[in-house]
C-alpha cells in the first residue's frame, strides 16, 4: 500500500531568532490564511498529503524533543505513526528509520518521503504528480523517484538532477546524474544547460528499496537500523534506538543515497513537479508566506512609515515594532531577542547565530 512520511526534524537556523532549537520553523504558525490567522508548515505538509492518502498512512519522523509539539499540531496523526529520533542524525538515518518501521507495518509499502518546510501551490497538481511517481513504481519497482522542480536561479542550497531518457510513464524521466549542493559556478552551468531540475527533497520508493540502497551505500547506517527493528517494539527497542542511533553516520539521504545511486543507469527517476514551490529556508523565503501590508511583509504588531521592502515580524502579542524611513531590512522581535539585518545579508543569519552561541 501507499504510505508517506514527513521529515520534520530540522532546526531551521537561518530563521533565527524566530526559529529556535526548542521550536523550529516547521512548527511555527507562519503561513498566513486568507481570512486572517496562520498555520504551520508541518500542518500544511500533512494536509497536502491527505489529498493523496488517508491520514492513517501518513507518518511523521522528527526528533523526540519535538514529539509533543508535533502531536499538538497534527490532531489527525495516528499515535503509532509518529517516529521519534533520540538525536538528529540527518535525513539518511531519519528516512532509514522511518522506512524500516513502515516496512515492518507493511512489507510491500510504497513510501513517499516529503519535507516539512515547503509551501506548494496548487495542491491538486502536487497530488497528481505524487500519484504519477507512485505509478512509476509499478513498472520499475526498484526505482528511487525524486520529484524535480524547474530551477529559476543558480541556488547552491539545493540538489540538482540531470534529466535523462524518458520512461514509459509520461512526466517521468531517468535521472542521468544527481549533485547535492553544488558550488556557485557549477550551479550556474547547470542552470544554463537547461538539462537540470532542482531536487525538491521529496521522493517516492518502496520502503524496502531505500533500505537496500542504504545497505549498498551507507552500510553502517543500514546495520544499525536493522539492530533497532530486530528488537521487539516497546521499551526494549527504545533502548536499542537510544544506544545505536547516535552512532550512525550523520549525513543526508541526498549525499548518501541519491548521488551514488544515480550513477547506476535507470536507478533514479525524476518526475516533473510543475508547481509554485518555495523552500522556506531563509527570511526572504519566509516573507513570501507572510501577509503583505503596504510595501512590507509583516507579521504581528507593526507600524511602518515611509518604509519599504522590509520583512517585519513581532512574535509577542503586545510588542509593537515601529519603523520610519527603513528600507530592505529584516526586523524581527521576539520575547528575548531582536534581530536586524539587511535583506541582502539574510543568508548570514546562520553565521550570526553561531556567533551568538559562542558568546552565550
Ligand atoms: N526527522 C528528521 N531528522 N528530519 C530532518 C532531519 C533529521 O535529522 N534533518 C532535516 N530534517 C528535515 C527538515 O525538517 C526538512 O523538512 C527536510 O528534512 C529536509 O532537510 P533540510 O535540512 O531542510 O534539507 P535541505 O533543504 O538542506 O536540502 C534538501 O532539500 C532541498 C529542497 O528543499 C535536499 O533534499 C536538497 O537536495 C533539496 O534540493
Ligand atoms: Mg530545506
Amino acid at each position: 500500500m501507499r504510505h508517506a512520511v514527513i521529515m520534520a526534524g530540522g532546526s531551521g537556523t537561518r530563521l533565527w531568532p524566530l526559529s529556535r532549537a526548542a521550536r523550529p520553523k516547521q512548527l511555527l504558525d507562519v503561513v498566513a490564511e486568507p481570512g486572517g490567522g496562520a498555520h504551520s508548515l508541518l500542518a500544511e505538509a500533512f494536509e497536502r498529503l491527505e489529498a493523496v492518502l488517508p491520514a492513517e498512512r501518513i507518518w511523521v519522523c522528527t526528533a523526540a524533543r519535538y514529539g509533543d509539539q508535533v502531536r499538538a499540531a497534527l490532531p489527525r496523526l495516528r499515535p503509532d505513526r509518529l517516529v521519534l529520533e533520540p538525536v538528529a542524525r540527518d535525513t539518511a538515518n531519519a528516512v532509514g528509520l522511518a522506512a524500516a518501521l513502515v516496512a515492518e507495518a507493511d512489507p510491500d509499502a510504497e513510501l513517499a518521503v516529503v519535507s516539512a518546510d515547503h509551501v506548494i501551490r496548487p495542491v491538486e497538481r502536487f497530488a497528481a504528480t505524487l500519484s504519477t511517481a507512485f505509478d512509476a513504481l509499478a513498472a520499475r519497482p526498484r526505482a528511487l523517484v525524486t520529484l524535480g522542480i524547474t530551477p529559476t536561479a543558480p541556488a547552491t542550497g539545493f540538489g540538482y538532477v540531470r534529466r535523462g531518457p524518458a520512461t514509459e510513464v509520461p512526466g517521468v524521466a531517468e535521472a542521468a546524474a544527481f549533485k547535492e549542493k553544488p558550488d556557485r559556478a557549477t550551479a550556474e552551468g547547470y542552470l544554463a544547460s537547461g538539462e537540470y531540475l532542482w531536487n525538491s527533497g521529496m521522493f517516492v520508493w518502496r520502503a524496502r528499496t531505500v533500505l537496500d540502497a542504504l545497505a549498498d551505500h551507507l552500510p553502517a547506517s543500514a546495520e544499525g537500523l536493522a539492530r533497532v527493528v530486530a528488537a521487539p517494539a516497546g521499551p526494549e527497542r527504545d533502548a536499542v534506538l537510544a544506544e545505536v542511533f547516535p552512532t550512525l553516520p550523520k549525513t543526508s539521504v541526498d549525499y548518501a543515497v541519491l548521488e551514488p545511486a544515480a550513477t547506476e543507469p535507470g536507478r533514479v527517476l525524476v518526475a516533473d513537479l510543475d508547481v509554485e514551490w518555495l523552500d522556506v529556508g531563509s527570511w526572504p523565503a519566509l516573507a513570501q508566506t507572510l501577509a503583505v501590508a503596504g510595501d512590507n511583509a509583516v507579521s504581528g504588531l507593526a507600524v511602518a512609515l515611509d518604509s519599504a521592502g522590509n520583512i517585519v515580524l513581532s512574535d509577542e502579542p503586545d510588542h509593537l515594532v515601529a519603523l520610519v524611513g527603513v528600507r530592505d531590512s529584516v526586523v524581527v522581535a521576539t520575547r528575548d531577542v531582536t534581530m536586524v539585518c539587511p535583506v541582502s545579508d539574510a543568508e548570514r543569519v546562520k553565521q550570526l547565530l553561531a556567533a551568538v552561541e559562542e558568546r552565550f
